[in-house]
């Protein structure tokens, strides 16, 4: 697969390329410029070639591809009753909030957060609380474990939303660090719902790790959602995976599952079968890609060549946090950027209140447009001085 390639997206109906005028250079919404494994491609046309799309089961086998992965990746077992396909991890967030909690209780989540953390629990009428994480010495984003505590027993909080890799800082939660989030989330009955849609993009050997499968109690207090979307480019097909295993849990959700998302379409069941079946050597090939656009941007931090720009670097995720604070900008960040330098990124401040100043910059795309949206920027810094 050749990862240079580019592909004109503009004719397609791209939500990131899109959105703004032809000019602007799109490093924004969180899906990457390749075209996904071949092996989808070839899967779909099949199907789409039967012609009769009526509706559908899961496609056979689905169960144990899923069943088997997590295990080879993870050595957790878990059984075909305890999986529900979803079309979307933020519908599937959504529904466990839903069914869990009456409008005003409380709802945790670490920020900077993946906006919809914010939207979706006041969508739903509950009180969003803000654990926000911290640089370490070694310039290492951390959760804060006391305040997280103090907020669970403070606000009387229901559900957490872990999101691991997190998005935008690009953490990967270690052993000991999600054995803490639970030992608490155990200790205050706080269901855990985690979004593991970044789990197959990860670097330098990292190792991802399903809250869940720590053990069996946390297990029982834990929803979690896993996707073939990021990880194979296919997130506009929307199929996404839950995995409960806790009876009680899983009735509370299975009620309204049924009702309010229904089940993701036979076109993105087929793609996400083909892709968990067939797309290993494909992801192996993408991730050494994407850990060198991580590395070529870093280096340009490191070099200087975005100076007042600084980030740490992301151990997961094909998502940059810019920490651009130091820059002489008045009014928004992601605006400057956007009339001086015709590049949009997404801006920090729909991540959370610690989001002011950052800038997330989505380095899924070839290299040459990388270093065109390098380029923009240092451009733009350029014109402050
Ligand atoms: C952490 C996280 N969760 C969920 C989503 C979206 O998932 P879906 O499209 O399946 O709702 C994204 C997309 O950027 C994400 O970064």
């Amino acid at each position: 697969m050749d990862f240079d390639q580019y592909i004109d997206r503009r004719p397609t109906e791209s939500l990131k390329w899109k959105c703004y005028p032809e000019d602007v250079l799109p490093l924004w919404v969180a899906d990457t410029d390749f075209m996904c494994p071949p092996a989808v491609i070839e899967a779909l046309h099949k199907r789409v070639d039967h012609g009769i799309f009526g509706y559908g089961l899961p496609p056979e086998g689905m169960d144990q591809t899923v069943i088997d992965r997590v295990a080879r990746l993870y050595d957790w077992e878990v059984t075909a009753e305890q999986l529900h396909y979803v079309p979307g991890i933020v519908t599937g967030f959504t529904l466990v909030l839903r069914a869990l909690c009456q409008p005003g209780d409380a709802v945790i989540f670490q920020t900077p957060a993946y906006p919809p953390f914010i939207g979706s629990p006041m969508a739903s009428g509950l009180i969003g609380i803000q654990n926000p994480m911290y640089l370490d010495d070694q310039g290492v984003y951390r959760i804060d474990f006391d305040l997280f505590e103090k907020q669970i027993i403070d606000h009387k909080v229901k559900v957490y939303i872990l999101c691991n890799p997190q998005n935008p800082t690009g953490r990967v939660f270690n052993q000991s660090e999600l054995e803490r989030l639970a030992e608490i989330c155990l200790r205050y009955g706080v269901v855990i719902c985690s979004d593991e849609i970044h789990c197959d993009i990860i670097y330098d050997n990292k190792k991802h790790i399903p809250i869940a499968s720590l053990d069996q109690e946390i297990s029982k207090i834990t929803a979690t959602f896993l996707a073939p979307s990021k990880t194979y480019n296919i997130a506009g097909l929307h199929a996404s995976v839950s995995i409960i295993q806790g009876d009680e849990l899983r009735k509370a959700c299975e009620q309204y599952a049924t009702f309010l998302i229904g089940s993701p379409g036979v076109l993105a069941m087929v793609a996400a079968k083909a892709a968990y079946e067939h797309g290993g050597e494909w992801l192996k090939q993408q991730n050494a890609y994407l850990q060198q656009n991580r590395d070529m941007l870093g280096e340009s931090i490191e070099r200087g060549e975005l100076p007042g720009v600084k980030w740490s670097k992301p151990e997961a995720t094909f998502l940059g946090w810019l920490d651009c604070r130091e820059l002489p900008i008045e009014g928004s960040h992601q605006e400057y950027f956007f009339n001086t330098a015709k590049i949009c990124l997404n801006d920090g401040c729909t991540f959370g209140d610690v989001g002011k100043g950052f800038l997330r910059l989505n380095f899924g795309c070839t290299r040459d447009v990388l270093s065109q949206g390098i380029e923009l920027m240092a451009g733009a810094i350029k014109m402050l001085s």
